[in-house]
């Protein structure tokens, strides 16, 4: 513990005389999140701060998509990552797979979900996060939409706006396309994470806690979603729990969220399922945050002529809210 604290005064100390700023997401591991983070939040939250600062420099304690959208909102700013950080949902679409899909479904508008790379955002019309999705999706008015690349996502959206989905393989097209009913069009990239929580976890709970609360985030399956109680971002599922009283909660998200509420809510009763921590997430620590910080380490970098795409797809969404 003294160790840990030594490093927090470390990166507190830093952190003042770089000028910086540390954003933190929910999936921090509590140290992260409580000792030296200045603004902790979901996507959402942590894109506004990353273009409202005016700090010198941002260190990202997330995962790279989240830190390249900051360089995106604030490109004069210095942008680092303390390690090199992906994300599944990110490397399961390519800026190539979007224009495929624009050209099978020209003027189709192309919704993307943040937990993307630059290149993919440039090739958008806007982006979301878990938190705006379905508004986003609203603001566009439009008969149909092209959304990815989150299958679950895709789905939890295509049930609350009352669309009809489909995941038409581009390699090997089984029905013409003039013949496809669709009013969107997904992508099948999951968040390796949230595709492990399953009904029978539910059902179990539900077994042993009749009375209890489930929160699911929206990378869940939509029949997960649908068992559950309350579906929403991180930063939606820690209000929802602040703001109500149940004998019981249970998360059904990436495990340090779960420790993150607990400690902030020490009254409340929150069971655990902690299945899964986020591979990715979980490469930020105290010990590369304060390398980050010393040796500038690892700066996002996105090309201007992406940037300049990107940031009208990020600025978009960010406008709707
Ligand atoms: P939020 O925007 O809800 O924080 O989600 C980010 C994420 O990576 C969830 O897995
Ligand atoms: Fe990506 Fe899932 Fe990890 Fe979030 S929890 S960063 S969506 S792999």
């Amino acid at each position: 513990i003294r160790y840990k604290a030594e490093l927090a005064v470390e990166i507190n100390r830093l952190k003042t005389e770089r000028n910086a700023v540390i954003l933190g997401h929910n999936y921090m591991e509590p140290i992260l999140y409580h000792a030296i983070s200045d603004f902790i939040g979901d996507s959402l939250e942590l894109s506004r701060k990353a273009a409202a600062t005016d700090k010198d420099v941002i260190v990202f304690c997330g995962v790279k998509f989240m830190a390249e959208t900051a360089k995106i909102l604030n490109p004069t700013k210095t942008v680092l990552l303390p390690s090199d950080a992906g994300c599944s949902l990110a490397a399961s679409i390519t800026a190539k797979d979007v224009r495929d899909l624009k050209a099978r479904f020209p003027g189709v508008p192309v919704v993307t979900y943040v937990n993307t790379y630059a290149d993919v955002k440039a090739e958008s019309d806007i982006c979301c996060t878990s938190g705006n999705a379905v508004a986003v999706v609203e603001s566009l008015g439009a008969q149909t939409i092209i959304f990815l690349p989150d299958e679950f996502l895709a789905s939890n959206v295509a049930r609350e706006t009352g669309k009809h989905i489909i995941f038409p393989s581009l390699t090997k097209p089984t029905v013409p396309d003039s013949q496809l009913d669709y009013q969107m069009i997904g992508w099948k990239g999951r968040c390796e994470v949230h595709e492990k929580y399953t009904v029978e976890d539910i059902r179990t709970i539900r077994e042993q806690y009749p009375d209890v609360l489930i929160l699911a985030h929206p990378e869940c399956s939509p029949e997960v979603t649908a068992a559950s109680d309350f579906s929403g971002s991180t930063m939606a599922m820690i209000r929802y729990v602040e703001n109500t009283h149940a004998p019981h909660y249970l998360l059904l998200t990436e495990c340090s969220m779960g420790d993150n509420i607990a400690a902030a809510n020490p009254e409340k009763n929150m069971l655990r399922l902690c299945m899964v921590r986020c591979p990715h997430m979980n490469q930020i620590t105290m010990e590369n945050t304060l390398k980050s910080l010393k040796q500038n380490k690892i700066k996002i970098e996105v090309p201007e002529e992406i940037r300049v795409k990107a940031v009208r797809a990020v600025e978009r969404m960010i406008a709707i809210g």
